[in-house]
């Protein structure tokens, strides 16, 4: 295995931490030498790069947030002239401008090597078949798959997302070992397969590795059960690079080890803002460190979870991501995320792992309610009892009352990117 290891991946902590201080340092002085924002944003808190002097000192250093990058829309924030910009992606938000992010030819192949990397830890190798169903465009999910499986030495069978029976059918005919998909519209595939009369743990797939949304433990057994593979667990953003920030290891699958020499991670207090020790769950903030198109210093990425040291590598790991602090919904002072949910719909019989969680108002009161989907051979009895075992599930576990509606089966809208768990309705007039 050793064999198979980058250098990186084969130093020690003390060689890594040298290499990261040495990195941040450069990083610091290139965007206060190329970044308006950046010098002025150092420049009010009173901070030169040369204070940078232990990696600890980046906590003096300011954030910087999603704002930040749409006040600077579309290029403001790049470091290196237009020309040397080889690749733009930009992500959608959902509300007003897109996020953009550029990258250098340096750039593009970091992040090749960083998501072939992350591949080699899922436990691809060269030679293999890669289909990749993440969309191809302005996300980063299709194109940063793609390069870095051909990084690999992989062969590509670039699917994007979308027209779900023939997806169905390329598996089934090219026999690929490894799939690259959100978990939500591997489940997509899952229905698609039993429709088709094939059996999905018959193919030819070992690995699925999954990500761009959060998914639980409980997801993992049920995808792994139903298709026969290992699910782990790929992280990124596209401020930070896109996929392949983070990778779990399929020998441990405890976790996702973040490639630190890269990408150095700070949890910290979502309100505060102070720098959390190791352990503790907060926001997670990135600083890259060998980005030159657009490095990000202290990136505040609103993820959710907890720095634990390495296991099946030197580099330090994050817990999987429990939500985004923006999906977190507080009902009645309750907070709620959409996987605590999740956990609870697929430790259910009778309902499918497809739910969305609804949102509306009555009075002043907020009222959320789970709109689960049966599974097709569950019978009514079933499928009340499952109503009932669901909101009695959330009131002891997470303290609050909801509503549950059991659905026929495949009638919420399915997945072919990322799933839109919460409707919130609650600003329509008459909800
Ligand atoms: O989703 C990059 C990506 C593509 C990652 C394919 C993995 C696989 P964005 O569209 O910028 O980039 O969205 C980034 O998605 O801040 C998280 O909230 C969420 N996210 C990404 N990966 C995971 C994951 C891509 N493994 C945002 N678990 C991030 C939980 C994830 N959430």
């Amino acid at each position: 295995m050793t064999a198979l290891l980058d250098a990186a991946e084969r130093m020690d902590r003390e060689e890594l931490r040298a290499l990261q201080l040495e990195r941040l340092r450069a990083t610091l002085h290139h965007v206060y030498a190329h970044v308006d924002h950046y010098r002025a944003a150092f420049d009010r808190a009173g901070l030169h790069p040369d204070d940078c002097r232990s990696l600890a000192d980046l906590a003096r250093f300011p954030f910087t947030t999603k704002a930040d990058l749409r006040d600077n829309y579309p290029f403001g924030m790049f470091a290196v002239p237009e020309e040397q910009v080889r690749r733009i992606h930009a992500s959608s938000g959902t509300t007003g401008r897109p996020t953009v992010v550029g990258y250098t030819q340096g750039d593009l192949d970091t992040w090749a090597d960083v998501v072939a990397r992350s591949i080699r830890a899922a436990g691809g190798r060269p030679g293999q078949k890669v289909h990749v169903a993440y969309g191809y465009g302005l996300f980063t999910g299709g194109l940063g798959a793609h390069y870095g499986a051909e990084r690999l030495g992989c062969t590509v069978i670039p699917a994007s997302g979308g027209m779900t029976a023939r997806q169905v059918q390329l598996i089934q005919d090219f026999r690929p070992e490894i799939i690259m998909v959100t978990p939500s519209y591997m489940l997509t595939l899952l229905d698609e397969f039993e429709r088709q009369g094939v059996d999905p743990r018959s193919t030819s797939l070992k690995v699925g590795i999954f990500g761009a949304e959060p998914w639980t433990q409980e997801m993992r057994r049920e995808i792994e059960e139903r298709f026969a593979i290992d699910a782990v667990d790929i992280y990124g953003l596209s401020e930070v690079m896109g996929p392949g920030v983070a990778q779990e290891c399929v020998e441990t699958k405890d976790g996702l080890h973040i490639w630190e020499d890269h990408f150095y991670p700070e949890v910290v207090d979502p309100f505060t803002g102070e720098v959390l020790p190791e352990g503790a769950e907060g926001e997670l903030v990135f600083t890259s460190l060998t980005k030159e198109a657009m490095p990000v210093i202290r990136y505040r990425t609103r993820d959710l979870t907890r720095l634990l040291p390495g296991t099946a590598r030197v580099f330090r790991r994050m817990e999987k991501v429990t939500g985004r602090s923006d999906d977190l919904v507080i009902l009645r002072g309750v907070n709620l995320f959409p996987t605590q949910i999740e956990e609870i719909v697929l430790r259910t019989p009778a309902v499918s792992p497809h739910f969305q969680l609804r949102l509306t108002r009555e009075g002043r009161l907020d009222v959320l309610t789970v709109r689960a989907e049966a599974r097709a051979e569950a019978t009514p009895e079933q499928r009340a009892a499952a109503a009932a075992s669901v909101a009695a599930a959330v009131k002891d576990g997470i303290g609050v009352s909801v509503g549950v509606e059991i659905l026929d089966p495949e009638t919420l809208e399915r997945s072919v990117g990322k799933f839109r768990r919460i409707v919130d309705e609650r600003d329509r007039p008459g909800s």
